[in-house]
């Protein structure tokens, strides 16, 4: 089943120098693609389509500020079951949680700064891609 994600590598890791290393595990797993690649800062408009979903939970705003503090790296992946497989690749939210060989495992250690954003369903990667790289077919 070939699908499409929406992955962003937060600004954590981006200032820590994590783009080649996060970017290398994705693209090393078989049959994967990534298909579009681009480094920019996310405007509040931006953020809050991204993340309204949590508006109104007391980490939202902090979420906000840290999400526009730096340059992300959008990035769409495609392959097979791309959707679960980088949600598997990331780990759980908390980084403590998550098993080392994850990315979060590996490299985080707060739930904020867990330096990787993965579309959790084929919904929300449908919204999301369209969000982030709306000239996409
Ligand atoms: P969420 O969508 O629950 O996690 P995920 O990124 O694994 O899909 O939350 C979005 C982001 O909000 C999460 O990556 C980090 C941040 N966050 C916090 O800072 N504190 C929290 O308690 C939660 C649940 C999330
Ligand atoms: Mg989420």
């Amino acid at each position: 089943m070939t699908q499409r994600t929406l992955v962003l590598l937060k600004p954590d890791a981006v200032r820590r120098g994590l783009i080649g290393e996060i970017v290398g595990r994705i693209e090393r797993k078989a049959d994967w693609r990534i298909t579009a690649l681009e480094l920019r800062t996310l405007d509040h408009d931006t953020l809050e389509q991204h993340y309204g979903e949590h508006k109104g939970r007391p980490f939202y705003e902090p979420l906000m500020e840290f999400m526009a503090s730096g340059p992300v790296v959008a990035l769409v992946a495609e392959g097979e079951r791309v959707i679960e497989g980088v949600r598997a690749l990331a780990g759980p939210t908390d980084p403590i949680a998550a098993a080392p060989g994850s990315i979060r495992g590996d490299f985080g250690t707060i739930t904020r700064e867990n330096l990787i954003h993965a579309s959790d369903s084929q919904e929300s990667a449908e919204r999301e891609l369209k969000l982030f790289f709306p000239g996409l077919s």
